[in-house]
């Protein structure tokens, strides 16, 4: 089936007015040092409601104090960061499109610098490659995240989710993808506990499950969206050794919790993965009824056609 990108879209009782989504964009322009967005914030997303996005995902939107990487990122973990972003949902709604908060951890992607004095927070005590995103520093050699801080973080995604719903916003992304703290677990590369959170596949992916279930109790299932990459920011050459097993495991776990919407991302739509005959977006569709965006220097000739089900059985 080939649908109109302009006929709206229903995800249970969300309801979008068109299938164009504005992906999620870093735009570094928030407070720096309270994490609050203002007027011209609320201007920005404003006026893409207006020239016609059903749905937008806001740029990564931190989830602690130890959640950022870079500049000017906002913040959604205390009182007057959410209050700020009701400026920015009430903008938005003017124009009946739909928005979600990028709910986003940077993990070992940060530098001292930048976290007031603290060392940036990862599975494992391993430095990525390469410089800090405008700070320009090599990054620092990260602290593991005890077992305590783990849950402690997983609570912070469930009160970050809790705020985004009262600031106004009609669901949330998880970002999981590109490198960043949950993908950092799902990694064998960066991921080299040897408890319940390292180790196996599915011990790697159990600080995203427990994520997800916590982020369920306070936001409804159809409307969060999961954000996955092979790709990785700080890791040019990385790629998935068994493409089919993670998708394969990713997908067990939104089908487990019912999730609906699933966002992969990668740089050029339908290009074919290192280790697979397969794009991303195939891959999923295959073991995937549910939205899938696309995403990835697509064509505005090709954006229609690309909304067809190609799943096979
Ligand atoms: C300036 C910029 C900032 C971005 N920031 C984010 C981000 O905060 N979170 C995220 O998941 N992706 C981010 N991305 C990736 C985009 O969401 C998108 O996947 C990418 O731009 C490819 O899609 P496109 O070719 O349609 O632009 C960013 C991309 C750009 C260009």
């Amino acid at each position: 089936m080939t649908c109109s990108i302009f006929y709206d879209y229903r995800i249970g009782n969300l309801k979008l007015d068109n299938r164009i989504v504005m992906a999620p964009m870093t735009r570094g322009f928030a407070d720096n040092h309270t994490g609050e967005v203002n007027y011209l914030i609320a201007d920005y997303y404003g006026k893409r409601a207006r020239y016609g996005a059903g749905l937008i995902i806001t740029e990564g939107v931190a989830i602690n104090e130890l959640a950022k990487g870079t500049y000017g990122i906002p913040g959604i973990y205390t009182h007057s960061q959410t209050l700020s972003w009701k400026k920015v949902t009430n903008e938005v709604h003017k124009y009946k499109t739909k928005i979600f908060a990028q709910l986003w951890h940077v993990g070992r992607l940060s530098h001292s610098e930048i976290l007031k004095g603290h060392i940036p927070v990862s599975p494992s005590p391993i430095a990525a490659k390469g410089l800090v995103h405008r700070l320009k520093q090599t990054f620092q050699t990260s602290k593991s995240l005890s077992k305590e801080e783990i849950y402690r973080t997983i609570d912070d995604y469930r009160e970050a989710a809790r705020n985004a719903m009262d600031a106004g916003f009609d669901g949330v992304e998880i970002h999981a993808a590109h490198g960043y703290l949950i993908d950092q677990f799902m990694s064998d590369k960066t991921n080299q506990r040897k408890d319940e959170f390292g180790g196996s596949l599915k011990n790697r992916l159990r600080f995203l499950d427990l994520i997800i279930k916590e982020v369920k109790k306070v936001v409804p299932k159809n409307r969060i969206s999961i954000r996955i990459s092979e790709k990785k920011d700080d890791d040019k050459d990385y790629v998935w050794e068994q493409p089919e097993e993670m998708v394969r495991a990713i997908t067990e776990i939104l089908t487990k919790h019912n999730i609906k919407i699933l966002h992969p991302s990668v740089d050029t739509y339908g290009s074919t993965l290192e280790n697979d005959k397969r794009s991303l977006h195939t891959l999923f569709r295959q073991r995937w009824d549910e939205t899938l965006i696309a995403v990835g220097n697509i064509p505005l000739t090709t954006g229609i056609s690309s909304l067809k089900k190609t799943r096979q059985t």
